[in-house]
């Protein structure tokens, strides 16, 4: 487990677990699978409210939602229903006690004062759990949507850099003028500050280099794709290697999909079931506008990976039986990955499940306390 630079003793870093399990997604319609196969998983608050007691109540680390202002189309219109994310965040702040909360937060939809602003109230709220998953809008007709035109590809990094830095200033001074190329505070004044010092957990999920550059620089944690396990330790060497240039130290975040199963065949047949009842308009309408607007992979890249998408948006896989399920989460932070965000079909009953069959697993595997 990597200490993130300026937060040891922080308790998402408590190095008494061997990897940090969170859920990612559960704001949104679908969730992370573009698929019509059935399931009785809503973006309602009641499942929501329902899987961040339960998986507070299994131990689980911190709950990611997706950030999205407009669906991808498709028979499901993947992600098109989403519950807004800090409201979501502040929601699930004041009714648990103990799990981490991410807002994931566009940079061109949100001035930086009021996004400082909701972060240290949503801190204040849930006593210091609350954390910011900064994403740039890569989803261009989303941005369209609110009037700003889409910046070129590392234009958006310096923006975001801004951004951050305007955030980072409102949590920990007072009074400070600031004249940049994207914003002008006059006075800046931020008070309460935020109850985690310096100020709330920061998380990237860019993949590109301008991406991970933005993330060893400003953030704690990167939220990075592992396609394979080889890949992986490569990608998270490179973005370790990138942070230790500015003399820093990152956590490294990735997410999974899980279809876990009591036998590996059961698994593999849902797995299969998912895919054949894949949503191709919503995957293509998405990998389209990833691979064009976005420089996480090439689109030929993001064809291949096109069954990942459909099951869990590009996820890494763990699909087999639960012990099958904890030995491949064992590979995962064999190779550096610190927090991993897992989804699911059905979250509530598969969540039950996970608990039940995979956690104690982990447990005897000494990955988890
Ligand atoms: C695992 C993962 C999760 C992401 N989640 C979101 C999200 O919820 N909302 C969003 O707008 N972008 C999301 N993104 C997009 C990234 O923040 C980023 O904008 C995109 O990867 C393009 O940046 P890049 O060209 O630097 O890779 C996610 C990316 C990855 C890899």
């Amino acid at each position: 487990m990597a200490i993130p630079s300026g937060r040891s003793g922080h308790p998402l870093f408590d190095p008494g677990q061997r990897i940090k399990l969170g859920i990612f997604g559960s704001n949104v319609s679908n969730g992370c699978t573009i698929s019509t196969a059935e399931s009785s998983f809503r973006p309602t608050w009641e499942q929501n409210l329902a899987l961040a007691r339960r998986a507070e109540a299994l131990g689980f680390d911190l709950l990611v939602p997706v950030g999205r202002w407009k669906g991808f189309g498709g028979a499901t219109d993947f992600n098109g229903e989403c519950l807004e994310v800090y409201t979501w965040a502040a929601a699930l702040a004041a009714v648990t006690e103990r799990i981490h909360i991410v807002a994931t937060s566009h940079v061109p939809t949100v001035h930086p004062i009021v996004a400082a602003k909701q972060a240290a109230t949503i801190d204040h709220i849930s006593g210091g759990r609350f954390g910011i998953n900064v994403v740039c809008g890569w989803f261009t007709p989303e941005m369209e949507m609110f009037g700003v035109q889409q910046l070129p590809h590392d234009d958006r990094y310096a923006r975001a850099t801004e951004w951050i830095r305007v955030c980072k200033r409102l949590w920990q001074e007072q009074d400070f003028d600031h004249a940049g190329g994207y914003y002008r505070i006059k006075a800046g004044y931020l008070r309460p500050k935020p109850v985690q010092q310096p100020y709330p957990l920061l998380i990237n999920a860019g993949v590109s280099p301008a991406g991970i550059d933005y993330a060893a620089r400003e953030m704690d944690v990167s939220f990075c794709l592992i396609d394979d396990l080889a890949r992986g330790r490569e990608t998270i060497a490179r973005i370790r290697q990138r942070a230790a240039g500015y003399g820093r130290e990152l956590g490294i975040m990735t997410s999974a999909a899980v279809v876990c199963r009591s036998s590996e065949a059961e698994a593999r047949a849902v797995w299969d079931h998912i895919v054949a009842h894949g949503d191709r308009a919503a995957l293509d309408n998405l990998l389209t506008t990833f691979g064009v607007h976005s420089q996480s992979m090439d689109p030929a890249q993001a064809r291949a990976l096109a069954e990942r998408f459909i099951v869990g948006w590009g996820g890494y896989p763990l699909v087999g039986t639960p012990q099958q399920v904890a030995e491949e989460i064992g590979r995962l932070a064999d190779i550096g990955v610190d927090i991993l965000l897992l989804s699911w079909l059905d979250y509530v009953p598969e969540l039950d499940y996970f608990g039940e069959q995979v956690l104690p697993r982990l447990r005897d595997l000494g990955l988890r306390a």
